[in-house]
Order: C-alpha cells, then structure tokens, then sequence
C-alpha cells in the first residue's frame, strides 16, 4: 500500500488501488465512487458509520477527543464569546463578519420574521393537540409552495433569501405552533429584540398584558442555539442534502430535515429525556432502570446517553451542563429535584461499567430539555427548539450541496437479500 492509495485484494488475488483522500484534520478517506465502475461490487455500512457522503468545509468533529468545530473556530470559543446569529452568519458565510457585515446581517434577519399572513391560516387546520413538530415539518414544507416560484437554487440571491427566511421565520412558526397548543393568540414577531428575546416574546407574551424578558432565559437560548447549529452530516443533516440533491425546492428538504429530527434517537431525545426522568420519578429508582437499560431483552435505553460519532464526551454537554445550572440557580424555579435526579442517573451511568465499556457518555440532549423546562417550555416543544438552532446548519449545508459542481444526486445501492427470479402465478394457483 502506498501512502495515498489502498490496496484491495480478493481471495482470486484481483487487486484494486483506491484513491486515499486528505481532509484538512480528522481520518482519511478511501474513495470508493470508481469500484462499481471497475469491480462490479458495492460497498455495505448500514447507518453509514464509515461512510463519508460528501465532501464539507463547515463543520468538524473528533469523537474520540471530544471536539466540534464550526469553519475552524472551536464551539467552547463560540459559546463564550460570539451570540447564534454571528455563528449563523459564520455556518453560512464561511467566516466571522465585520461588524458591517454583522449589522447588516441582523437586520435582515429582524425583518424577514412575519409570515405572509395566508401562512397562519395554516395552524387553523391542525388541531389543538397537535404536536409542534408536525407543525413545524407541515408549515416548512408549506413555504415551497409560498415562494417555489422565487426559488431559482442556481442564483446565489435566491440562495440567501432562502437562507434568511428559513432563519428568520422558523421562530414565528414555533411560537404559532406552541400557542395553537395552549389556545392562546398569536403573538407577531417584534423586530426591536434579538433573536432569542423575540422567540421568548413570542412564546409567552399576550396581548393583554406587558411581558418582561428574563435575560439569563434570553441568555441560555442563544446558548443552547449555538450548540445546536450544526453537528456535519448528522440524520436531519443528511436528510436535507439528500432530499435538496434531486433539485427539489429547499423547503421541502428542510421540512424533510424537521420530520428527520424528530426521532428519539436524534433530536427527540431531549423529550424523551424528561419523559424518562419523570418515569424513574426518584432518586431510589435510578438503580433499577439502569439495569433495565443494561438487559438486551429489554428495549428501554437511557435517554440522553451515547452518541454515534462522541465516544470519551459531548463537548455541547459540558458547556450545557453549566448553563443548565446557573438557569436553575437564577430562575428559582420547582424543578431542581428533577435536575438532581438528572446528576444522581449521570454519575451512576458514569462509574458502570456497562456504559464506560461502551464509552456511552451524556450527551447534549440530557441537558438541554432540564434547561426548557426550568424556561416553562413544554415538553412538546424541546425538539421544536433544537431545530431552530439546527435550521441555519441545515441551510448551510443545502447551500454548500447545491453550488458544489461534484454534486449528484445522492442514490445509495443495497444488498438484496429478496426472491430471486419468480414466474408470476394465477391467483387460483398460490
Ligand atoms: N442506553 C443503553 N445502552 C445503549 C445506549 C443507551 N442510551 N446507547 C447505546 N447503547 C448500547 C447498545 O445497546 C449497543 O450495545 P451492544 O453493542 O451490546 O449491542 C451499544 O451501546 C452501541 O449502541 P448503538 O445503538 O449500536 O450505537 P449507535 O451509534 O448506533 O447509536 C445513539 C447512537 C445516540 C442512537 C444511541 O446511543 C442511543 O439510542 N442513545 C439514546 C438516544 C439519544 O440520547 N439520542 C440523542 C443523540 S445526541 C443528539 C443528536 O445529535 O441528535
């Protein structure tokens, strides 16, 4: 094997050198786009946990040593010093703004907030109890039909406006979701408050009476947004390139991302983490339903814990973890047992050696819900939450699929393992 190629051999000794690929940081890459071509054989990895799908400068992981990156600059760095809409403009642009650029940014973001006003006759149809992500999903996927006309993904134009109706204008459906929910109205958006006041606005202000903005809750959302706004080619992630690379109008691929996200074991976890929480109810229990998540024949698994690509930590847990404290310490709010019962399950799951041979470490969803609740965000809404900060990474990566000149349609292959060749029968014969 030479250092940029590998060699493939099979038991008749045929032999194939692959092309070995070099990212900036991180592993190698076997390319195998030619073998089919040349061998007549694909490759298998179902969940694609060796495949690389595409090529990408926007984010980085090292599962191993814990560390997430967005174009370079490490999400620690992020979250101390930058706010979600510099980090949105950073995932789509490529790279820090002027303060110009950052103004300006902003300013497009504030007013691209309302929806056109036939859009919220929308939530009329749904019925009260409906969940928001299926809101969410149905009202995204709605925006194709509103602007599919305005939407050339050729000119890079259209591309922005997208980018800026997608980032500005999930909020407001959110918040219209979450008030269809509790029969209040609708609240407009108000474009003199940032981005996470205004969704608070939106949340939880009625027109009867002044509503006033936490700060640490305005504070912790912007946060949490930050850690949400992209993880590379996660479900959702890859679901949206992949609807987005028919050439399909990139609201349906978005909306395509939302119903990906919703999923316990992507970012319907962090609702299935407080459900989880509640079920174990106290701290006396937490040894049983650790065992439960130990036994192969059970199906229940500790919600919030392991992750596909972090294996020693979740750096977006640990920043979370501390946020999560000082929300409870500021807001004074009823549920800090609950968040001690979270602390007893963490350390318990962490000194076993069920979960530390299987490296399974919290992960961001097991905090991140504590933090909702504490800001009276129900749990229904927590995943509506983690896609709005997982809306501008969607974006950015559309943007990145649809102007790369490699692009394909994305089209996996399969290992059929069906009926070989069959003669149809007469149904008076079967
Ligand atoms: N509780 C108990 N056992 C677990 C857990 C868990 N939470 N997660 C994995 N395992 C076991 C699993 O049974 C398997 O055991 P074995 O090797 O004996 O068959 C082993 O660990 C490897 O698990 P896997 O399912 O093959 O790993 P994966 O990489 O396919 O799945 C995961 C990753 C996140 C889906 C999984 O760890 C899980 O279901 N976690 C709970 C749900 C969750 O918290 N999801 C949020 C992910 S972070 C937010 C996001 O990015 O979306």
């Amino acid at each position: 094997m030479s250092q940029d190629t590998y060699r493939l051999i099979n038991p008749a000794g045929d032999e194939m050198e692959l092309p070995v690929r070099k990212g900036t940081v991180g592993p190698d890459v076997i390319d195998v786009a030619k073998l089919y071509k040349t061998k007549g054989v694909f490759t298998y990895d179902p969940g694609f946990v060796s495949t690389g799908s595409c090529e990408s400068d926007i984010t980085f992981i090292d599962g191993e040593k814990g560390v997430l990156m967005y174009r370079g600059y490490p999400v620690e760095q992020l979250a101390a010093h930058s706010n979600f809409i510099e980090v949105s403009y950073l995932l789509l642009h490529g790279d820090l703004p002027t303060s110009a650029e950052l103004e300006s940014f902003d300013d497009t973001i504030r007013t691209h907030t309302m929806l056109n006003e036939g859009m919220l006759n929308f939530f009329k149809g749904f019925r009260y109890d409906a969940h928001p992500m299926a809101m969410l999903s149905a009202v995204v996927g709605s925006m194709s039909a509103y602007y599919h006309d305005e939407m050339d993904s050729s000119n890079p134009d259209h591309r922005d406006i997208f980018a800026h109706r997608i980032l500005a204008k999930l909020p407001t459906i959110a918040a219209a979701a979450h008030k269809l929910n509790i029969g209040q109205p609708f609240m407009y958006p108000r474009n003199d408050l940032s981005y996470a006041e205004n969704l608070l606005h939106m949340l939880f202000a009625v027109p009867a009476e002044p509503y006033e903005i936490d700060p640490i809750a305005a504070e912790a959302l912007d946060l949490l947004f930050i850690l949400h706004a992209d993880h590379e080619q996660n479900c959702s992630t890859s679901t949206v390139r992949m609807a987005g690379s028919s050439g399909a109008n990139p609201y349906s691929a978005i909306a395509a991302g939302i119903s990906a996200l919703w999923g316990p074991a992507h970012g319907g976890a962090n609702e299935a983490v407080l459900t989880m929480l509640k079920e174990i109810g106290d701290v006396s229990q937490i040894g049983k339903y650790v065992e439960k998540a130990k036994d192969k024949n059970d199906p229940f698994r500790l919600m919030g814990f392991g992750h596909r690509v972090y294996k020693n930590f979740d750096p977006r847990a640990t920043i979370i973890r501390d946020m999560c404290h000082k929300v409870l310490a500021k807001l004074d709010r009823k549920d800090t047992p609950l968040f001690d019962l979270a602390q007893e399950l963490e350390q318990v799951a962490l000194k076993d050696d069920y979960f530390i041979e299987k490296n399974l470490y919290p992960n961001v969803d097991f905090y991140s819900g504590i933090i909702y609740k504490a800001l009276g965000i129900p749990t229904s809404m927590f995943t509506v939450m983690f896609a709005l900060g997982r809306s501008v990474g969607w974006t950015a990566h559309w943007r990145e699929m649809i102007s790369d000149p490699a692009g394909k349609i994305a089209r996996p292959r399969q290992l059929y393992v069906g009926a070989p060749q069959r003669d149809y029968k007469q149904i008076e014969e079967r």
